[in-house]
This record gives C-alpha cells, sequence and structure tokens, in this order.
C-alpha cells in the first residue's frame, strides 16, 4: 500500500463543459481512486477527493515556484481518478483556480468545487469578507480562472460576523444559483445553526469544516449532514499535528495493512459516514498517489471502533 510515484505523461484529450475543447497533457498511471461515490447535485463524484489549496507558493500566497508541477498534480489526481476537486479564490489568491483552469479546462466527468467570502493581505492574513456585490464579483472573476461557464459548486468561505449579516452573503449565493452561475450552493466553517439558516434560503448540497481523526468539533454538523444526505467536506483531513496525537495506535493499523498513517486517517474518514467526501490536500505528485491509494483497502469494524474511540 505505500504507494510511490509510477506516473508517466502522454498527451490526452478531456471533454468540455464550458469553453472549446483542447488537447491536454495528462498523466497515466496504475494508481486507481476506488471510493465509492456520492451525488452532488446532478453530479456522482467519488467521495475521495483533491484539495488544491497546496498548489500555490508560500502561505498559500502567490503562484508555486514550479507552475507546470502544480499543473501536473491537477492532471494526476483526474488521471488517478479523482472528480472532486477542491479550491477558493483566496488561494493565492487567484493562482490555484488559475492553474486548475489551465491544467484541465472545464471537464464534464470533474467537479470543480470553489469558494468566496475571504480576502488575503501580503502577511498571508484571510479576512472574512461577506459583501453579497464582492461574492458577485467574484463568481464572475472565478469563472474566467477556471475557464468554465458554470461553477459546479459554490461555497461560502466563511461567515462574515463583523461586517455582513450572514443571511445577506447567502443570498448571493442563492441569486448565483438562481440565475444559472452556479449550479450547486456549500457553506463553509458552519456551526449547526448557521446550516439551519442557509438551508431556509437555498438548498446546500455540501457543507465543507475542519474534521479529522482528532478534530472533532464539527460532529454535530456532520451529523446533521449524515442525516440529510448532506455532502460533509472535511478540511485539514490528514493534518499532521493532529494524527501524530493518536501516532501508536495508527502505526499499529497501518503496519496491519501495509499503509501509512495518514492512509489509515482517510481510510477511517471513508468509513465514518458515507457522506464524507475527504479532500486531502498536496502539491506532489507521490503524495497524490498515496493519498488516492487510501481508497484501496478498508479497515476492519473492531479497527474504525478503535479510531472513532480514539478521540470521541
Ligand atoms: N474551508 C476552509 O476553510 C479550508 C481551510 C483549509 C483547507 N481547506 C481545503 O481543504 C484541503 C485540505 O486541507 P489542508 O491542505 O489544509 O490539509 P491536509 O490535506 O490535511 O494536509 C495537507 C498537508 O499534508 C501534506 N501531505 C498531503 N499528503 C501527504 C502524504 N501522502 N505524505 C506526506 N505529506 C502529505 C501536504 O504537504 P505536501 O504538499 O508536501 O504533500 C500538506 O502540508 C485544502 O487543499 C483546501 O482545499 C479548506
Amino acid at each position: 500500500m505505500l504507494v510511490e510515484g509510477n506516473r508517466h505523461s502522454v498527451r490526452g484529450s478531456l471533454p468540455l463543459k464550458g469553453r472549446e475543447a483542447v488537447s491536454t497533457p495528462v498523466s497515466s498511471n496504475s494508481i486507481t481512486n476506488e471510493s465509492d461515490t456520492f451525488e452532488i447535485g446532478d453530479s456522482t463524484v467519488h467521495r475521495l477527493g483533491f484539495g488544491a489549496m497546496r498548489l500555490t507558493g508560500e502561505d498559500i500566497i502567490g503562484a508555486p515556484d514550479d507552475e507546470e508541477l502544480a499543473r501536473e498534480v491537477v492532471r494526476h489526481a483526474v488521471d488517478c481518478g479523482v472528480d472532486l476537486i477542491d479550491t477558493a479564490d483566496s488561494y493565492g489568491p487567484a493562482a490555484s483556480e488559475r492553474l486548475i483552469g489551465e491544467a484541465i479546462g472545464d471537464p464534464e466527468d470533474v467537479l470543480v468545487a470553489t469558494k468566496a467570502g475571504l480576502l488575503r493581505n501580503r502577511d498571508g492574513d484571510w479576512i472574512a469578507h461577506g459583501d453579497p456585490d464582492y461574492i458577485r464579483n467574484q463568481a464572475l472573476t472565478s469563472l474566467d480562472r477556471l475557464q468554465t461557464d458554470t461553477i459546479d459548486l459554490y461555497q461560502f468561505h466563511r461567515p462574515d460576523d463583523e461586517d455582513t449579516p450572514f443571511e445577506d452573503s447567502v443570498a448571493a449565493f442563492a441569486e448565483l444559483k438562481d440565475e444559472g452561475v452556479v449550479d450547486e450552493v456549500g457553506v463553509s466553517n458552519v456551526s449547526a445553526e448557521l446550516l439551519d439558516r442557509a438551508r431556509e434560503q437555498v438548498e446546500i448540497a455540501t457543507v465543507q469544516n475542519r474534521y479529522n481523526l482528532d478534530d472533532r468539533g464539527s460532529q454535530e454538523v456532520l451529523d446533521i449532514c449524515d442525516d440529510e444526505g448532506i455532502g460533509f467536506i472535511p478540511w485539514a483531513p490528514i493534518n499532521g499535528d493532529d494524527l501524530d496525537e493518536h501516532g501508536d495506535l495508527l502505526d499499529e493499523i497501518a503496519a496491519e495493512h501495509d499503509a501509512t498513517r495518514r492512509q489509515v486517517g482517510l481510510a477511517w474518514l471513508l468509513e465514518r459516514s458515507e457522506v464524507i467526501l475527504p479532500i486531502p490536500g498536496t502539491s506532489d505528485p507521490d503524495h497524490l498517489e498515496s493519498n488516492v491509494a487510501a481508497s484501496q483497502f478498508s479497515l476492519a469494524e473492531d479497527e474504525v471502533q478503535r479510531l472513532t474511540e480514539a478521540a470521541d
């Protein structure tokens, strides 16, 4: 299971939804995403996705040193069968979305989820900004960078508690859906109460909150998603420090499966709930393969239970 890079580059072409089809370099390999699937609106995606925040420069500011490598990671993810990619206008800002657009355009069979609602500055701060006009403007810039006519899943990145009433921001997302600019709406970093309020305004397809083996702070929100069939996208799914809190247990179970701690952490998320859609983030093609390979083994029932109880 400890997979290292098997890839080589070939040229292929992907069917595109929006703009004209172009010949796109893609990579081929022997790692396949074997996670089961989940419906987001009319799209069916494999539950194990890819987080594209790490494709940027240091502190998630600016472009990466090697842009072609970043594009290769995106193409490689798709080639491994990943069809759920998460990004945001604030990653770079702009760089992550642009690199995804350049790498794959807008293939029909890949759902690209992006977000709006956070500003950046040169210090790398993340500043909530939920102004409805700003959200509407950002949607247009995301369309351009992602080289698409419609955003597949548009997520409100974080409630702007100080300056904009939550309902005003969510209304902008609802309007964009009504106008056909976005297919589905999601929210991120919300409490159970805010999720409830958002659902009164618009159908919420997904929630994206921090959640992993050690951090169960969003368990209540996950339980609601589980009951209601809403996709739950855990961010920081394989955070190294969090997994290290349970290092001995993870090592023991990993040894049984010839796997790594991170692979066990991902396998546990896939077992935890059928609505969980993990989006491990990486800038490294070998790490990407290793993460996708976590979909290729199952944990035993008692292993799932021990991992679940580890931080309950
Ligand atoms: N909604 C929100 O507020 C929010 C906040 C944060 C993130 N996100 C989303 O969630 C995604 C995932 O979160 P995240 O990137 O913070 O955390 P993560 O996926 O838990 O961990 C990413 C870190 O792990 C390393 N890594 C990944 N795979 C590895 C492997 N197989 N072996 C060794 N190291 C590995 C990465 O470094 P390498 O690049 O070296 O592999 C990176 O430093 C992001 O990409 C983004 O799309 C959303």
